[in-house]
């Protein structure tokens, strides 16, 4: 009898319960005596021993369901040391509920912060398999994760829809994109949508050279102008600062967010009528677009041969369309970034697309 144990951590999104159903699918498929234990609310559940028995029945019809079928939560991996408020040993708790469910292997799906406590577990000897989770595009070792393409979709639509709004009224709109510390989420959706000014934490700008692009732009006749903002964009002076000294300012800093910030600054200089719009956490909701049920089913199937195989410590990635085994020490720990020096950065500054460098 094999025993697998399913969990989902950190920031939920679209496609985690696709990519679930074709880790199953692949199983209960393949290997006649399957039991399937799904561990609650991430690392948690693994941790203080929440979990339920899956059967076949649970993983269908979930193929085009948003969130996850059991939980998720943030666990920061700093703390995965320290004991918990009961003094409880966090790690040894995870492996006496891995060797108390007998199980052969735990499927993780999840995202940068997952990846580290994933290693960890390898680390102290049990069996992992992850699979590569997060609407930011940033988990080192694949060129895709599930969930991004799902979030270019809502973050593109939030775009088209100021924009004509922004053409009625002649305002500078900003439209302010999630993505953590990188700028995949907001160079996609601001290629797709048009956006004239795109601004991502791998490219710190410069407000003068933002606000020349809005002046040449009102120069030429055009009435409104669209800002792309990572909500980890950084101006070239806040760039400088030591990571330490930037955290500080920002604490104190009187705007909600950064795209606050710059819409304060062009108001005051360009005397414009600026609007700033935060799809937020809705980038993360509603069902997955057809790229990542495909890929997740993808992936989920290659799980579940890995599993098969008893191939573990490795991340389930893609690289040029080709499902690929990651070992896990190669991709905790990094984040894959936008590279300024890209063909895509070229092209999208053919378009005339601002980055504000
Ligand atoms: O990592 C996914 C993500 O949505 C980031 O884009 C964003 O910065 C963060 O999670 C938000 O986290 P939370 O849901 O904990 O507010």
């Amino acid at each position: 009898m094999m025993r697998v144990g399913f969990l989902t951590s950190g920031g939920d999104c679209q496609s985690l319960n696709a990519t679930m159903r074709g880790v199953a699918k692949a199983l209960y498929e393949k290997v006649e005596d399957i039991e399937i234990v799904g561990i609650l609310d991430g690392y948690k559940g693994l941790m203080y021993g929440n979990y339920r028995m899956m059967k076949p029945i649970d993983f269908s019809g979930i193929l085009t369901e948003g969130g996850t079928i059991i939980g998720t939560s943030r666990q920061p991996f700093k703390l995965m040391r320290e004991p918990d408020e009961n003094g409880m040993d966090k790690v040894l708790a995870m492996k006496n509920n891995y060797a108390k469910w007998k199980l052969d292997c735990l499927v993780i799906l999840g995202g940068n912060g997952t990846h580290k406590t994933a290693n960890l577990l390898r680390e102290e000897g049990l069996n992992v398999i992850t699979l590569p989770k997060t609407i930011d595009n940033d988990l080192y070792g694949t060129d895709m994760t599930f969930g991004f393409q799902s979030a270019v979709n809502i973050a593109t639509a939030a775009i088209d829809n100021i924009h004509t709004t922004a053409a009625s009224h002649g305002r500078v709109f900003i439209v302010e994109v999630m993505g953590h510390d990188v700028g995949w989420l907001t160079l996609h959706a601001g290629i797709a949508g048009g956006a004239d000014i795109v601004l991502i934490p791998e490219i710190p700008y410069d407000i003068d050279k933002v606000v020349g692009a809005i002046d040449k732009r009102t120069q030429v006749g055009k009435k409104f102008t669209i800002l792309a903002v990572a909500e980890g964009a950084i101006s070239k002076e806040d760039a400088e600062l030591s990571k330490k000294d930037y955290k500080k300012k920002i604490k104190n800093n009187k705007y909600p967010s950064i795209s606050y910030q710059i819409g304060a600054e062009i108001g005051e200089r360009t005397g414009q009528e600026i609007r700033v719009t935060v799809p937020g956490h809705t980038q993360r909701g509603g069902i997955p677009c057809p790229y990542d049920r495909v890929i997740s089913s993808r992936l989920g199937a290659a799980a579940g041969e890995f599993i098969i195989k008893e191939k573990y410590g490795v991340m389930v990635g893609i690289r040029n369309n080709e499902i690929v085994p990651v070992p896990l020490e190669e991709v905790a720990g990094k984040l894959k970034m936008v590279d300024p020096k890209s063909s895509i950065i070229k092209e999208a500054k053919s378009l005339g697309i601002c980055f504000g460098d």
